[in-house]
């Protein structure tokens, strides 16, 4: 069997080593450091006002934060309700035919044990940046409260979602230690990490504020990193391997979780999208050629990293699947995510290896490749299944 110490980066390249280790020491000083601006307090003469919808804005909105209505953004309060009645929790997963087919010997191939783990490397700790990116940077630069009630959903979703992976570690009974730790210690997930790093670190740098050309793009700039690239680039081929296994009738339990946690990130990613369509609109000045052009360079790195992380956790072709074939996949997304931001594609010619994805991110439709099935979703952890 491979060893999932295999091809581990114990001492990673001295530019690899800093950056996640500073960002700890810099969460840890952070609160000796803090040098918050204090909110406007709600005697400030626009507080007192009644809200008007007019006034209200995505970013640098003077309008009171703590009144969710007059709607303005029913786009972000829409997605807020859809992702309450998508409620779900990892312990309502049966886990029990994964945990028998990984404890039997000839259950998976050394190839399919290693995907399995690295691409767990990947997520047990993505969904933390995630989630601090939202609780400590993105929420308070946002003024717009319907968009901050659905940021407030998405962080929890987001602990769901580390939740799920640390259940499925658990069940399968996998080196806590070295799974957790595959950020630091595999270069290809370490390199994912570090590429997005800085955009987090901008958002949630206490000295951060908005309200010049130069930190409004540098927070839009976050934004699409975040929504385009994290959750709708770097996600993509680790979602795809663990549903390609479900479909294959492996790790089932571990596939459903995943399509769950796919159809949430769907919806993060289309509500960031929503909101970097709306902050471009209502600040139009932001989106120059210079700064267009940046956000194109960013996407082709984002697109050549998770080849490389495709190529890491797929030294040889599994499943069906290689990472040439996620090559074209990512170009494919990335064409998409682009044009979903007002870009001009980067790809030309990409087109989808795996057609069967987009039916994975929609559960209501009918699915049978699973031997579970399910009709539909009820809020209050109630799921129907068949
Ligand atoms: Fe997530
Ligand atoms: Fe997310």
């Amino acid at each position: 069997m491979l060893q999932f110490e295999d091809a581990v980066v114990n001492n990673p390249a001295p530019g690899l080593q800093p950056a996640v280790a500073d960002t700890a020491v810099a969460y840890a000083a952070r609160p000796q450091q803090a040098q918050y601006a204090p909110p406007p307090r709600l005697t400030d003469t626009a507080k007192m006002r009644r809200v008007n919808i007019a006034d209200k804005r995505i970013i640098n909105g003077q309008t009171d934060v703590n009144q969710l209505v007059p709607f303005k953004y029913k786009w972000a309060w829409d997605k807020y309700l859809s992702a309450c009645a998508n409620h779900w929790m990892p312990q309502e997963i049966q886990m029990s035919r994964d945990i028998e087919l990984w404890k039997s010997p000839n259950g998976l191939t050394e190839d399919e044990r290693r995907l399995v783990k690295r691409n767990l490397g990947f997520f047990v700790t993505a969904d933390s940046l995630a989630a601090n990116n939202i609780v400590l940077g993105t929420y308070r630069h946002i003024t717009a409260p319907e968009c901050r009630q659905y940021l407030l959903r998405q962080a929890f979703e987001e602990a769901i979602h580390t939740h799920a992976y640390q259940y499925i570690v658990e069940s399968l009974g996998l080196n806590e230690g070295e799974v957790f730790n595959a950020y630091h210690e595999i270069a290809s997930i370490r390199a994912k990490d570090e590429f997005l790093i800085p955009f987090i670190d901008t958002l949630t740098n206490p000295t951060f504020k908005t309200g010049t050309l130069e930190t409004d793009q540098a927070l839009l700039k976050s934004l699409i990193v975040f929504a385009c690239l994290m959750e709708g680039l770097f996600f993509y081929v680790g979602f795809t391997q663990i549903l390609a296994l479900g479909r294959q009738n492996k790790m089932t339990g571990a596939a459903e979780q995943y399509q769950y946690i796919l159809r949430d990130e769907s919806m993060h990613c289309n509500f960031g999208i929503d909101v970097i369509n709306t902050i471009k609109m209502e600040n139009p000045h932001l989106w120059t050629t210079e700064f267009r052009d940046g956000i194109r360079e960013l996407f082709k790195q984002g697109v050549e990293l998770e080849y490389r992380y495709a190529e890491d956790t797929m030294p040889r072709g599994v499943l069906g699947l290689n990472a040439a074939m996620f090559k074209e996949y990512l170009r494919f997304i990335a064409n998409r995510r682009a044009q979903q931001i007002g870009l001009d594609p980067m790809f030309d010619g990409a087109s989808n290896p795996f057609p069967w994805m987009a039916e994975m991110i929609d559960l209501k439709k009918e699915k049978n490749f699973f031997e579970t099935r399910v009709t539909e979703y009820q809020t209050g952890g109630a799921l129907n299944w068949d």
